[in-house]
């Protein structure tokens, strides 16, 4: 979907994640947008996610001119462009009619991984068929056990590459900017609902029309083959059955049945980066879904170094929730991860240009992780380690 002159121009204004924020605001209905932008509770572990970065310093070196920073890596034997994955978010349908595909398609044509969410707004085989071959899928434990292995199997004969079991689901959070704009995953688009946020939608009428013409979805398009009718189903219809989270049994399940990487996401403990180890698993996603489920989780790069120290010799460790600038990929590299995934930013892209905009938002994170290497005479992503970092109390390196 090309780009008219008004997005092109909107887009041009974006310098940094900041204005995309702000433009997706002006783009999207209120509860759209908080249904992205927010949190759970107070919304403390959202704030201290990003503020955990910005508390980190680099110790520059000087004298050093890098013509062109190494910024290239491998998974799993899959070599990435960047470090930086796109992270499973649901729903996206209601941002951007080309949603999940549009995520997939910018990501490969960056030479990186996007990975496409069990709560995607087209199917998995959709999203596998739109792109080259540079998928993982994130599973949630949709109708109990038989749903969730359905969803693994489908996933295996789509081709995708890696399996990110996420777990912090455990119950849907108190995110009370939903409750109160009256959004929630329990509404039926019908015209009662759609009365209740007129107040909402009129201001909106661009995406509105948008939106309609895209057939209103609002349903998990991963659960229409799972269904005697073949009626893909609202969120709280799954809910009610069973929590959506895999538990360990699942994931040893998971592990036993995919051949390919398996990632546990939302581990916020060594002892948990220790068990999903133990069970095989390949890798870990420190992450605390954006701040979206427990408020009072920890900021991910403060727990970063205990799970580095208890499992980054044997598994990879990834990280997401909070990474905005180049520079804090390259501060969650510093002290030991593999890669980051980002999320929000990358949704504000969509909202304001599709595809083109998720692009534009990850060729920003490039440029910054560029520019930024440049002033710290670092020549690649693979020399980073503790000791381009700062401690907290500002008196010398961070420890190994
Ligand atoms: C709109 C939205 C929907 C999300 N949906 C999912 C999901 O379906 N599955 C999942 O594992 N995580 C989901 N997440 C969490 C992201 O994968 C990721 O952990 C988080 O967005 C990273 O934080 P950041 O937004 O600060 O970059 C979602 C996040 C957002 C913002």
């Amino acid at each position: 979907m090309a780009l008219n002159t008004f997005q092109r121009t909107r887009l041009a204004r974006v310098l940094n994640y900041q204005d995309a924020r702000r433009l997706a605001k002006r783009t999207l209905p209120r509860a759209v947008f908080d249904y992205v932008d927010g949190g759970s509770e107070d919304e403390v572990t959202m704030r201290r996610n990003t503020q955990g970065f910005r508390d980190l310093r680099f110790r520059p070196r000087m004298g050093i001119w890098v013509e062109e920073p190494e910024l290239s890596t491998t998974l799993f034997g899959q070599r990435l462009s960047v470090p930086v994955l796109t992270a499973p978010c649901g729903g996206l349908r209601l941002i951007h009619p080309a949603a999940d595909i549009a995520v997939a398609c910018a990501a490969a044509s960056l030479g990186t991984i996007s990975v496409a969410s069990s709560a995607s707004g087209f199917s998995l085989e959709a999203i596998a068929a739109s792109s080259p071959d540079r998928h993982w899928f994130q599973l949630y434990r949709y109708l109990g056990r038989a749903g969730m292995e359905s969803l693994v199997n489908r996933a295996k004969a789509a081709g995708y590459q890696a399996i990110v079991v996420t777990v912090d689901t455990q119950v849907g959070s108190k995110r009370e900017r939903n409750f109160r704009n009256g959004f929630s995953f329990s509404m039926r688009v019908n015209a009662a609902n759609a009365l209740k946020l007129s107040p909402q939608l009129a201001p909106r009428p661009f995406w509105l029309a948008r939106y309609v013409r895209d057939g209103m979805p609002f349903q998990l398009a991963n659960t229409a083959a799972m269904t005697r009718d073949g009626a893909p189903l609202a969120l709280p219809e799954m809910g009610r059955r069973e929590s959506n989270s895999p538990t360990w049994a699942d994931i040893a399940w998971v592990r036993q049945n995919f051949d390919g990487p398996v990632l546990v996401k939302g581990v916020l403990t060594a002892e948990d980066s220790r068990r999903a180890r133990d069970l095989g698993c390949d890798g870990v996603v420190v992450s605390n879904h954006g701040g979206r489920q427990l408020d009072g989780a920890p900021a991910t790069i403060e727990v970063l170094p205990e799970i580095v120290a208890a499992v980054g010799d044997t598994v990879a460790v990834l990280l997401d929730s909070g990474v905005r600038r180049g520079g804090d990929v390259l501060k969650a590299l510093a002290l030991g991860a593999k890669a980051v995934l980002v999320g929000r930013p990358y949704v504000w892209g969509l909202a304001l240009g599709g595809q083109d905009g998720v692009s534009y938002m990850l060729e920003m994170l490039r440029a910054e992780m560029t520019r930024s290497m440049q002033l710290m005479g670092c020549s690649s992503v693979h020399d980073l380690d503790p000791t381009w970092l700062l401690r907290a109390a500002s008196s010398g390196p961070q420890a190994g």
